[in-house]
């Protein structure tokens, strides 16, 4: 029998294997692995290429609204196009629920959103900001059910942070359904207090937004969120950890047995609190949250993607246009680092950045590249079908080229926003084809694929989460 698509003399990696193979693909599944595996509608010259899962990218924003009428600079479908470039076949963009909202109204808003828009698949973790009895006892565990097996809370931002209490609440709802909870951990009295003295000092510029969330802000927090989901027995995952301290507080806790996971992202590798200092709003260009530290920390982050304390590596791409050509920026946004938007672009960029930095500078293996890149985000969020090379799967691939040297430029991106914060970086390692469910997304580097090609993906729960019922 013959395939629909057959990726042929590229070496194909797995989390935990490197072997040459070619791939045969049938009805958008891995059909067979092997040598000589006979005739293909269409064949794809893999020689001189690694073949991996392609990218899974578990912490995006897409199409958010946020306060103050800013707009994202991504909607679906070029979030997508941009993932797609940068070697990703599934995206998992946040679903905000805004206070007042219930979350299956905000729910169908996304999906209509995003329905028929997308490049890349897509599945949506939930954002719970309103954690009453009506989120919590009825509209959260039906979600759950229906596939929606992730949601994060925040410790910070106005309008979003939970109290102690209402992180218990959420955490023991997680708990009793099998849902993974993702905490946002920053400590929101500490960063009040410190950007109003800021603030009263004069210090607005865009830099400031560093020295208002300094380390032990993250570290208080993710100690204390490790503590609240100890208390309730049910596993965490800290994202967007930044800095030596936090993780050290997420190892301590995976020594003593809790099943504690971290993320850290592209930021926290390669940019530092100096690229905040830029004249005019050029430094809002870099403000994200946590803020980039310093170089001491960024090793500590390599550390923890090395050692495996870190088993997730996402992008946060969380896009904002400067160039302001309709007044989407809040005006606000020039008097005070306090009214810039939280968020960096990064979706297209991550892998490559992983890519040259660790495996062709040698600090990860190509396993471990395949690891923290996919397979580690499918099993952690219940994308069962994704993440790996492997007969059953879907044919979910990026073929790349590792010789391939490219300095990262905004003009080579196809994101949204106006910038990318990584320009001017050199990279060894490039995704050239990009292959969704057996069909050709990128190929070449040129855009093959249409609008609507990806679908939605139904989750099953995390494997490191189980329903139990209440401690
Ligand atoms: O600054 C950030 N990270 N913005 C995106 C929102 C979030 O907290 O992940
Ligand atoms: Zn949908
Ligand atoms: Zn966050
Ligand atoms: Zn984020």
């Amino acid at each position: 029998m013959s395939f629909d698509l057959l990726i042929k003399g590229g070496v194909v990696a797995t989390a935990s294997d490197v072997f040459r193979a070619d791939i045969g693909v049938r009805d958008g599944v891995i059909a067979a692995l092997g040598l000589d595996l006979g005739a293909a509608d269409e064949v794809i010259d893999a020689s001189g290429k690694l073949v991996l899962p392609g990218g899974i990218d578990s912490h995006v924003h897409i199409a958010q609204p946020s306060g103050d009428g800013i707009v994202m600079a991504d909607d679906f479908e070029s979030a997508t196009r941009s993932a797609a470039f940068g070697g990703n076949t599934t995206v998992m963009p946040f679903c905000m629920q805004e206070r007042g909202t219930p979350l299956r109204a905000t729910l169908a808003d996304y999906h209509a959103k995003a329905d028929g828009e997308c490049f890349v698949d897509v599945s949506f973790h939930l954002v719970i900001s309103e954690p009453n009895a009506q989120t919590l006892g009825q509209d959260l565990p039906a979600l759950i059910e229906d596939g929606y097996t992730s949601f994060k809370v925040f410790m910070t931002y106005e309008g979003l942070a939970l109290d102690d209490m209402e992180m218990l609440e959420v955490m023991s709802t997680a708990r009793e359904t099998g849902a993974l909870v993702m905490v946002h951990a920053e400590n929101y009295d500490a960063i009040r207090f410190l950007a109003d003295r800021l603030e009263r000092a004069g210090k607005t510029a865009p830099f400031f937004h560093g020295p208002s969330r300094p380390i032990p802000v993250e570290r208080e927090a993710t100690h204390r969120a490790i503590s609240l989901a100890e208390i309730v027995d049910v596993p965490v995952v800290i994202v967007h950890v930044s800095n030596r301290e936090a993780m050290e507080e997420i190892a301590r806790a995976r020594r003593r047995g809790l099943k504690v996971y971290g993320e850290t992202c592209p930021q926290y590798l390669v940019l530092t609190e100096k690229d905040m200092d830029g004249l005019n709003m050029e430094g809002a260009k870099y403000v994200c949250s946590p803020p980039p530290r310093d170089e001491a920390h960024q090793q500590a982050c390599w550390e923890g993607l090395e050692q495996g304390i870190f088993d997730l590596f996402s992008s946060d791409h969380c896009p904002f246009r400067y160039d302001d050509p309709k007044g989407k920026l809040n005006p606000k946004a020039r008097t005070s680092f306090r009214w810039v938007p939280n968020g960096i672009p990064g979706v297209e960029t991550r892998l490559p950045i992983l890519f040259s930095e660790g495996v062709s500078k040698g600090r990860i293996t190509l396993q471990q590249f395949v690891a923290l890149s996919a397979s580690n985000h499918a099993r952690m969020y219940g994308l069962t079908r994704k993440g790996s090379i492997a007969i059953g799967m879907d044919a979910d691939i990026a073929i790349w080229d590792p010789e391939r040297e490219v300095v990262i430029s905004q003009s080579l991106l196809h994101h949204g926003p106006d910038y990318t914060p990584y320009e001017g970086i050199p990279v060894k390692g490039w995704p050239v084809t990009t292959i969704v469910r057996g069909k050709p997304i990128v190929r070449d580097g040129a855009l093959v694929g249409a609008k609507g090609q990806g679908g939605y993906v139904v989750r099953e729960r995390s494997a490191y989460a189980r329903p139990k019922t209440r401690p």
